[in-house]
């Protein structure tokens, strides 16, 4: 059988290479959405502004560190299932099938209701990415799985800071970062 030059020339034991392939090209996704996720923490840690900005800058940081974990953990499975991790942002911008975070410097509660905006649009990508390896790869399924308890956490302490004694919470119905940003703001009168 002709060899495939475009598959990995091993991937773990039991899988098939096309398996193996094809389960880093999801992983490949996620360490875009991982790498832009935590960079896009910082940009908010370094950004915030008005009441509350030790809060936010400071309840930040530890999602930076685990999320940037998470970029490891993904990179290394990817080169552990044979297949070369591309961490460049070069590569990052070229293969991203989003826009760059909107706010620059803006107050804790616009940022915040971005922010739930942009966990929304991570832990949907992620939790189809953990779906799509439950057949292919439990490793890789678990691996995913540990990411969105910790994903889902960090995206409470978010939404817990737009949310009513009453449970509304005030980005609902936003579907861009500026409207749920602008919501957010308006809420607080
Ligand atoms: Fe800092």
């Amino acid at each position: 059988m002709a060899d495939s030059p475009d598959l990995p020339r091993y991937t773990v034991p039991s899988l098939s290479r096309e398996d193996g392939d094809q389960v880093a090209r999801i992983l490949q996704q996620r360490l875009n959405s991982l790498t832009d996720l935590h960079l896009t923490l910082k940009h908010v840690h370094w950004n915030v502004v008005g009441p509350h900005f030790i809060a936010v800058h400071e309840m930040l940081d530890p999602q930076v560190d685990a999320v940037r974990a998470m970029t490891d953990a993904v990179a290394e499975r990817i080169a552990t299932l044979g297949v070369a991790p591309v961490g460049t942002p070069g590569a990052l911008v070229a293969a991203r099938t989003w826009d760059d975070y909107h706010l620059g410097r803006a107050t804790a509660i616009e940022h915040l209701g971005a922010l739930d905006e942009v966990y929304q649009g991570v832990i949907e990508s992620h939790r189809k990415a953990a779906k799509d390896t439950a057949e292919l790869d439990d490793v890789t399924n678990d691996l995913l799985i540990g990411h969105l308890h910790e994903l889902e956490l960090f995206h409470w302490f978010v939404r817990a800071h737009l949310e009513s004694a009453g449970g509304d919470v005030s980005t609902a119905g936003a579907t861009t970062e500026l409207d749920a940003a602008r919501q957010a703001r308006d809420s607080t009168g």
